[in-house]
């Protein structure tokens, strides 16, 4: 169905809300405007969704222009209410888009339960020889996701997790294009009884892990220094002051925050937008930076042959299917105009966002400041 255009969409912004809508739905051919207009949330939707529901918050949706992920034209849909973040990442995705784009690796869809023993009786050791009836016994709680080839893959034992003896079993499971949450917590759910059998233990949490460090994925991308002349400013001097950018946040925890949370503007934006839970990714993301002693940059510059080298890795437990990601009809419609029709392609697209956004935000600080972009975004609003 998709009328193929191009994602370098020159002057985009010049054009009115309507003409936009127009561009957006002859990239995708469907029913985009009445959805994008309203939100598309009806008040007996509404009502579907969370408890005591009394209205919405319209938080602005935009579209990020110019990426070229794996060599695909793609148009990225951002949800977000701070000005400049949709022109940072499109501006970023232009200079990128110059080399052949971004490089994105989706991650194998494994989301990983833990089951909490304690008190136990016997010697853990029996959890792992008992790995098969365990799996077989998860993947009962999900027949549909087997029979499409995902479900429990595998079982390990961590001992002594604090100074009380405690026990934390990993089960882990292939959730295809969905985040998983609701699927491995019903897995732990059902396997914890025989656990506490097996074990002579008690059970106590059952519940995901939000540090999906099984599911990392990574976007990269690399800028000849031809492409970075800024002002006054030669390419290589704009390349080499982004590498020094980047290693301040290697040295500094307090730095690497900020550098962070600017990954996050894009990353979160995609998020929200496609109905996706940014909480869980958050969390994710924060845990997997902290891993390995002190809290580090989740993306890192260098400079090779005379090209800026930017790589962000980071855990992306994301999903096209359940949670709010169809149910929210301007979601659905987000996910129509990304093309993503599976996990992997969402991760790739939301990887490279937060990449660019780290990459236009860096590229400003070290030239000449963000205050003077951001300001005159900021200023339409007073
Ligand atoms: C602002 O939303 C994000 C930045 O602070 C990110 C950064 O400092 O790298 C500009």
């Amino acid at each position: 169905m998709n009328k193929k255009i191009t994602s370098q969409l020159d002057k985009f912004y010049k054009l009115s809300i309507d003409e936009r809508r127009v561009v957006i739905r002859d990239f995708f051919g469907g029913k985009v405007t009445d959805t994008l207009s309203t939100g598309g949330v009806t008040d007996e939707l509404l009502n579907k969704f969370i408890e005591n529901p009394i209205g919405f918050i319209g938080m602005p949706l935009g579209i990020a222009a110019n990426f070229i992920i794996n060599g695909e034209e793609i148009l990225i849909p951002m949800a977000i209410e701070e000005p400049s973040v949709i022109a940072a990442a499109s501006h970023a995705a232009k200079i990128v888009a110059k080399s052949g784009g971004f490089t994105a690796i989706p991650p194998a869809p494994l989301t990983v339960a833990q089951i909490e023993l304690n008190e136990l009786a016997q010697n853990p050791e029996i959890i792992i020889e008992n790995r098969e009836k365990i799996i077989a016994m998860a993947n009962e709680s999900q027949k549909e996701l087997v029979s499409l080839g995902g479900g429990a893959v595998d079982v390990e034992v961590r001992q002594n997790v604090g100074d009380c003896g405690r026990v934390v079993v990993h089960l882990t499971a292939n959730c295809l294009d969905a985040m998983g949450a609701n699927i491995v917590n019903t897995m732990a759910e059902k396997v914890a009884p025989f656990l506490e059998k097996l074990t002579g233990g008690r059970a106590g949490l059952k519940i995901l892990t939000n540090l999906a460090d099984k599911r990392v994925a990574e976007a990269s991308c690399k800028v000849p220094f031809e492409y970075l002349n800024r002002g006054n400013l030669s390419g290589e001097e704009v390349a080499r002051k982004i590498a020094a950018a980047g290693e301040f946040a290697e040295d500094d925890p307090y730095r690497a925050a900020t550098h962070n949370k600017g990954i996050f503007n894009g990353i979160d934006a995609v998020l929200v937008a496609t109905g996706n839970d940014w909480r869980a990714v958050e969390a994710g993301g924060h845990a997997f930076a902290a891993t390995g002693g002190g809290y580090r940059p989740l993306a890192v510059w260098k400079i090779e042959n005379c090209t800026l080298v930017g790589k962000l890795r980071i855990p992306m437990a994301v999903g096209v299917v359940g949670g709010a990601s169809r149910f929210h009809p301007a979601a659905a419609a987000a996910l129509d105009i990304l093309g993503a029709k599976s996990a992997g392609q969402l991760s790739n697209a939301v990887v490279s966002a937060g990449l660019a956004t780290n990459l236009a935000a860096l590229m400003a600080l070290s030239t000449e400041g963000i205050q003077a972009g951001h300001m005159k975004l900021h200023k339409r609003r007073l």
